[in-house]
Order: C-alpha cells, then sequence, then structure tokens
C-alpha cells in the first residue's frame, strides 16, 4: 500500500466511524465504536502497520492523515455523546414533570414539654391580673430559702424542705419563695409578682420528684386583706380549670405567712363527689397561701405597719397532672417521645 492509498483508505474509515457514531443510541455503544476504531488493537491502529515501510517523505503525510482521522473520529464520538446526554435529559424533563402546585413537605409541628406549656398558661393568668416575671437562682443561701422566710434555725417546720446541700453550706432551693425575699429586698412596695422556677427536694414517689416545679405569687400594697387573697386565687382557679370551679380554703401553717391557708379545688374529675383521684374527699389539694407574715417584712426591712400582703406556691406539676390527667409525676422527666408527642 502507498501513501496515497492509505490516504483515501484513512479518509474512507472516518467518514465510516462518524456515520456509525451518529446511528448509536447508547453510550456505550458510542464507546464501543470508537474503541473499534482507535483502541490500541482497533482498526486506524492496524492500518497504520505500513508506516516502517513507507519513505521518509510519505511517514510525514501519513502522520497527519492519521491525526486527521482519529480527530475527526473523537469529535464525532464527543459530539455524540453530548446529543446523548441532552436527549437523555430532555425525556427525563418530559417523563418526570414535576407539579409545583403541590404544597411543601411541612416539617412535623412540635410543642414545648407539657410541663412548660402548663407553666406558661400559667403565668399568663397571672399576668392577666398584673403579675410581673420574677426569677431566682436554684442555688440558695439558707438566709433566702429559710431564714429570712422565719424559719428559724433547728425550726421543725425545715423537716419538711429537706434538700441537697453543697459543700459551701448553700443548698438547691426547696420552693421559690426565696424570691419573695430577694423581690423585697430589691424592690420597694407595691408589688406584684410572680416567680416561677426549678426547685428541689429529697422526696420521690408518683406523686413527688427531687427535682419539680413551682409559681411563686407575691403581692405587697396598703390594706391588702385576705378576702384580696381569696378573689385573686378563686378567679385563677376558674381561669385555670373551667368557670364554675369551685375553691376551699383550709387553715394551714407556713412560718412565712400568718394566717395561712392551702386552697383546695373541688375535683374536676367527679364533679366534687368523690372519686379515686380526690381520695373520695371531692377535694384537690393545688397549693398553699397566706397573708405575709411581719417577721418577714421586717427581715426585709418593709414597715408591716403601713404594708401587708399575701403570697402563695402552687406545684406546676401537680397542676399539670390535673389539666392533662397524668397520674405519674416521673413521666415528665423521663423524656420518652411517645409521652410528649401527645400534648
Ligand atoms: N413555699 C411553700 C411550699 O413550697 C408554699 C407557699 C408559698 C405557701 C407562699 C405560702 C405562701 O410549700
Amino acid at each position: 500500500m502507498n501513501v496515497s492509498e492509505l490516504e483515501v483508505r484513512l479518509g474512507e474509515l472516518a467518514d465510516q466511524a462518524v456515520a456509525e457514531l451518529a446511528q448509536v443510541a447508547r453510550k456505550e455503544d458510542a464507546i464501543q465504536v470508537k474503541n473499534r476504531y482507535l483502541g490500541k488493537k482497533g482498526v486506524v491502529q492496524e492500518l497504520m502497520q505500513v508506516l516502517p515501510s513507507l519513505a521518509h517523505e510519505d511517514k510525514r503525510i501519513a502522520g497527519q492523515a492519521s491525526n486527521q482521522c482519529k480527530s475527526a473520529i473523537e469529535q464525532a464520538y464527543e459530539g455524540q455523546l453530548a446529543r446523548l446526554e441532552r436527549d437523555e435529559l430532555a425525556r427525563r424533563m418530559e417523563s418526570e414533570r414535576i407539579d409545583v402546585t403541590l404544597p411543601a413537605r411541612r416539617p412535623p409541628v412540635r410543642s414545648g414539654h407539657p410541663l412548660r406549656q402548663v407553666e406558661e398558661e400559667l403565668i399568663d393568668i397571672f399576668a392577666e391580673m398584673g403579675f410581673d416575671v420574677a426569677e431566682g437562682p436554684e442555688i440558695e443561701s439558707d438566709f433566702y430559702n429559710f431564714e429570712a422566710l422565719n424559719f428559724p434555725p433547728d425550726h421543725p417546720a425545715r423537716d419538711m424542705q429537706d434538700t441537697f446541700m453543697l459543700d459551701d453550706g448553700r443548698l438547691l432551693r426547696t420552693h421559690t419563695s426565696p424570691v419573695q425575699i430577694r423581690t423585697m429586698l430589691g424592690y420597694a412596695p407595691p408589688l406584684r409578682v410572680i416567680s416561677p422556677g426549678r426547685v428541689y427536694r429529697v422526696d420521690s414517689d408518683i406523686t413527688h420528684s427531687p427535682v419539680f416545679h413551682q409559681i411563686e405569687g407575691l403581692l405587697v400594697d396598703t390594706n391588702v386583706t385576705f378576702a384580696d387573697l381569696k378573689g385573686t386565687l378563686a378567679h385563677f382557679a376558674e381561669r385555670c380549670f373551667g368557670p364554675g370551679t369551685p375553691v376551699r380554703f383550709r387553715p394551714s401553717f407556713f412560718p412565712f405567712t400568718e394566717p395561712s391557708a392551702e386552697v383546695d379545688i373541688g375535683c374536676i374529675f367527679c364533679a366534687c363527689k368523690g372519686c379515686r383521684v380526690c381520695s373520695n374527699t371531692g377535694w384537690l389539694e393545688v397549693l398553699g397561701s397566706g397573708m405575709v407574715d411581719p417577721n418577714v417584712f421586717d427581715a426585709v426591712g418593709i414597715d408591716s405597719k403601713k404594708y401587708t400582703g399575701f403570697a402563695f406556691g402552687l406545684g406546676v406539676e401537680r397542676i399539670a397532672m390535673l389539666k392533662l390527667g397524668i397520674n405519674d409525676i416521673r413521666l415528665f422527666f423521663e423524656n420518652d417521645l411517645r409521652f410528649l408527642r401527645q400534648f
């Protein structure tokens, strides 16, 4: 074969390969065609085996012709691949139409912990009556948690509020009442605050948890009477448990209030008839309350001749259990999603 025959033959091969590539419908087939022509053992390579037998000048011409042939095939190959990809995209655009009018998938709506929900509801009720929110630390000194609240050292009233002590003599507060002291030391009357927060006691069963939540209330002004306390808490009971909820005040004792009263609401499960939840009494205890003891006013330097006030403290878990129908306080703290998702 001389060099002009070789040139012609290479031209033919290129035409042939370009035509074949234009026909293929799949990328794999295009690769195969390209390899058949341009691979190590491909037809172009095979044809070029005559190269050594050619004259020096002809070798150059043959090389050029072979390069032209190769690049024509390469080009056709690339072009066909691009065409196939475009066709594939067009086909998918046609078949996989997206309905842009479909509503987006919403993330599941989550709500706060049931205790937080109830806490907020209770805060809202007192906020409506003009109470501001005050907060205090969970680690307290004996002074704020007991002494200023008229618990003398070694007084038996401390026994009911056994708690966790820190090495430096401070303690985890057993109630939110220390915030009464902090508020009265920090601000002058008239005062109207509630104080939600975490408290601690050495106590654990189905209705007691070593950590639980209270909301404290404190109102100090001139001419505040027990009637104001009753009216405030009766209104609270109706807002919290529904219109017509009866309340009952039972004499009680707290070192920092005098007189003191436990407040019961008529059992919301049996309409005061008596059931298991209210131990057949028809009443449920929901909070402690009383008129601020003059000794407490003395401890914080408020003139007890001029001012009177009332205070109350309620357990958020207790109210949440009643409102939500929960029978074991520990459920609040186990973080079991099957429980939490119900609220
Ligand atoms: N601090 C009391 C308790 O935890 C409740 C209380 C608060 C009683 C305010 C009277 C007034 O038991």
